[in-house]
């Protein structure tokens, strides 16, 4: 009994299997390809009355694409080379004398992400202004997206998002710095792309103003002389330094708004200059340098010769920084005549000339630096 009942079973569902529609699988189900990937989709007829005819289509109903195929007894769908077009779901439709059953499998196609920028490459904002850069991003997973501004070779974060379709920086400009290079990157695990956008400030620009330190200086020769200039103005100004009707002395070292001038001497005096230069113009300060230098004197003539009664000239003439005083003596501590005077210029004159005027005279030029001896000899004849 329970055999005829289990025959009877089996029988039924043997029939029923006969007699009906076609059961079908797809593999894989689901499947994510890259673009420019090839892939392919089985469909698989699992049970159902024989013959089954398989085909492929679209869930959209549309064509297949021109590089989707299917192969001779219709069951594997080849995407070759997918595009984003590709996507979506594709149907396996099986067909017997029972009727039809179909099944779905879904296709996506993976995009590196793409991005656009608006404005697009360059956007001219005035001091006091606001701008709004905008970023579109595309890709499959959909990317994040990141503005940021290019600063000194670093990448200065400005909004991010982990996920979106686009995104937009607002830009404050109050100054010139405020421009420069702005840039979009979208990153999905699919790829990288950026697009960039030159941000010009216009106006603002200020004139630059030098100013120095010390508009006078004195420097005692040898010494090292510090020169100290300093800019406002918009771009930053560059600083460059020069010698009024004069190259800069040879031991110079000018680095930024600071000159330095080693083993300075007397003719290093002068007026030096710096300026200042941006894009809008230029300015230019001035330090007068004044080298002290202890005198160097001599005397004109070195050596006279008179009669007695006569009268001698001799002047005391010194190089070297002012004041300089002069003092005349004899050599060898005779002392002088009564008939000789000295004026404040160095100028010795002696007159009523007698034989024991004759010997030499020193001059002592003396300034604040030090001082200097020079000589001269007198002859008297009789
Ligand atoms: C300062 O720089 C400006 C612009 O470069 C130039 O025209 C000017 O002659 C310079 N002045 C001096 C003193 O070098």
């Amino acid at each position: 009994m329970e055999l005829i009942k289990s025959t009877l079973i089996f029988s039924s569902l043997l029939l029923s299997v006969f007699a009906q529609k076609p059961s079908v699988s797809v593999e894989p189900r689901t499947v994510a390809v890259r673009q420019d990937e090839t892939v392919s989709i089985r469909c698989r007829v699992t049970g159902g009355a024989q013959p089954v005819q398989l085909e492929w289509k679209r869930a959209n109903n549309q064509p297949l694409a021109d590089n989707v195929k299917v192969g001779p007894d219709g069951s594997v769908l080849t995407i070759a080379l997918a595009r984003p077009s590709n996507q979506g779901q594709y149907r396996c439709i099986a067909t017997n004398s029972q009727g039809k059953s179909t099944v779905m499998a879904t296709l996506t196609v993976k995009q590196p992400p793409k991005v656009r920028v608006t404005p697009a490459s360059q956007v001219k904002v005035k001091v006091g202004g606001i701008t709004s850069l905008q970023c579109h991003a595309s890709g499959k997973p959909r990317p994040s997206i990141t503005w940021f501004k290019q600063e000194a070779g670093r990448e200065l974060v400005l909004v991010s998002t982990t996920t979106g379709t686009s995104l937009t920086a607002k830009v404050t400009v109050s100054s010139p710095q405020d421009g420069g290079t702005f840039v979009c990157r979208a990153q999905n695990k699919d790829g990288t792309s950026e697009e960039k956008v030159e941000l010009k400030v216009e106006g603002g620009a200020i004139e630059p103003k030098a100013t120095v330190h010390q508009t006078d200086m004195t420097a005692v020769e040898g010494q090292t002389v510090t020169m100290h200039c300093q800019a406002s103005g918009s771009p930053t100004p560059v600083i460059t330094w020069s010698k009024l009707r004069a190259p800069l002395p040879w031991q110079h070292k000018a680095e930024g708004g600071t000159l330095t001038l080693s083993n300075v001497g007397r003719q290093d005096s002068g007026q030096y200059i710096c300026n200042a230069t941006n894009s809008v113009g230029f300015s230019e300060a001035y330090v007068q340098m004044e080298v002290d230098t202890r005198p160097y004197a001599t005397t004109v003539p070195d050596h006279v010769t008179a009669r007695r009664g006569d009268s001698v000239r001799v002047q005391c003439i010194a190089h070297g920084s002012h004041p300089i005083s002069f003092h005349w003596s004899r050599v060898g501590g005779a002392a002088m005549s009564s008939g000789a005077k000295v004026t404040k210029e160095g100028v010795l004159t002696i007159g009523q000339l007698k034989p024991s005027d004759s010997g030499t005279y020193k001059c002592v030029a003396t300034n604040h630096i030090g001082n200097s001896e020079t000589f001269t000899t007198v002859t008297v004849r009789e």
